[in-house]
């Protein structure tokens, strides 16, 4: 009987938590509009995201101690975002995340030309995408849903898009979902930007986590990070993360893909059928415990290893972000897919719904 109620008492208490949703205002842009933030909290897991670019703000979790502690870069206030366009903290970049090629593609006989904010390409849908506008924040069931609507011909990109992300919480686990409709044929790729540092942010580098990625290739990229088209199979390269790795074993080793990246910037083509949540990464930090799993229905995962934080952007208490002090996976479709007709599709059509789901699972 003992043992049964233990076993009982043990389920329950290991059953999902409910999360509490609350919000307030984070600050105020220039034009005066209101950053609404929005607390998702449970005993596991304290998650912070903002109207302003649907951005993760702050997510407290457990080291092997139990003490909560914040695992991703950010800012305690609106003006550290407006002042920083370069990093993208805890952003849902888009219409388009990660590079297209001059900015340039073609769609049904017609050439796009999005603004070039990485030169030569367009990184991250333009210069004013999805990252730096205030989203619109309803609370949900567990979470917050955000919704955007991008107009006909935003950043070059055409047809009127209406974009949603929900984060929503269970237990440990952090569910994002983002959905998007158009009026006319265009392209979308959307990720979060998170930048996590699993021994807390601020505290050192990344170099001695140990990552594992689900893939057996990557995309090999050109000196300006666009994809060379061809799919290289990671055995016996630095990029060979399918056993753990530690990030730093290896990122400095004399290879011509770690120098077009400055390190590990690169997309990697997760195994087994995009559209269905599957492994995509894991992280450990043996000096905290932490452990973050990816899973996600996308068909790439790109690893960015923070090689172009330079300590002059400062975090709350005056924390310095210093080279390689966090590492982001963003899962999406693959660089610059719009001019590669053999890449996943990234094409979205009047009366199609845009789909992706990420999760990110937190254990110590
Ligand atoms: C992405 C890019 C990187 C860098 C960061 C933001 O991860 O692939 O090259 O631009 O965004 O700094």
């Amino acid at each position: 009987m003992k043992l049964l109620c233990a076993v009982l008492l043990c389920t329950t208490s290991t059953a999902i938590a409910h999360a509490s949703v609350t919000h307030s205002t984070f600050g105020k842009l220039p034009n005066g509009a209101a950053v609404e933030i929005y607390t998702l909290k449970n005993p596991s897991v304290e998650m912070r995201v903002m109207t302003y670019g649907a951005r993760v703000v702050s997510l407290a979790t457990k080291d092997r101690d139990g003490k909560m502690g914040n695992v991703v870069l950010g800012y305690d206030k609106i003006e550290g975002y407006l002042k920083d366009s370069s990093s993208y903290f805890g952003s849902v970049p888009g219409r388009y995340a990660n590079r297209i090629a001059l900015g340039k593609f073609t769609l049904e006989g017609k050439q796009y030309q999005i603004p070039i904010n990485n030169a030569p390409n367009a990184l991250h849908g333009g210069p004013d995408g999805f990252a730096s506008r205030n989203w619109t924040g309803k609370e949900i069931p567990e979470g917050v849903e955000f919704t955007l609507v991008s107009p006909d011909g935003d950043q070059g990109f055409p047809g009127t898009m209406t974009a949603h992300v929900r984060y929503t919480l269970a237990g440990n686990t952090v569910r994002i979902v983002y959905s998007a409709t158009t009026d006319k044929p265009t392209v979308v790729n959307l990720t979060n930007h998170s930048y996590f540092n699993l021994a807390g942010a601020g505290n050192g580098t990344i170099l001695d986590e140990k990552l594992t990625i689900d893939a057996d290739k990557f995309t090999p990229i050109d000196a300006t990070s666009i994809p060379l088209g061809n799919l290289a199979p990671v055995a016996g390269t630095p990029f060979d993360f399918t056993k753990p790795e530690t990030v730093g074993s290896r990122i400095d080793v004399d290879n011509e893909q770690l120098k077009h990246g400055k390190g590990y910037d690169h997309n990697f083509v997760l195994r087994g059928k995009a559209g269905v949540l599957r492994p995509a990464a894991k992280v450990y930090d043996a000096k905290s415990g932490r452990v973050l799993t990816v899973e996600t229905s996308e068909p790439g995962v790109q690893f960015y290893s923070g090689n172009f934080l330079d300590g002059s952007l400062i975090g709350p208490g005056g924390v310095k972000y210093v080279k390689r002090s966090a590492l982001c996976l963003e899962t999406q479709h693959y660089p610059d897919s719009p001019n590669r007709p053999d890449f996943p599709s990234t094409e979205l059509k009047p009366g199609q719904t845009y789909h992706s789901e990420t999760t990110w699972t937190f254990s110590n």
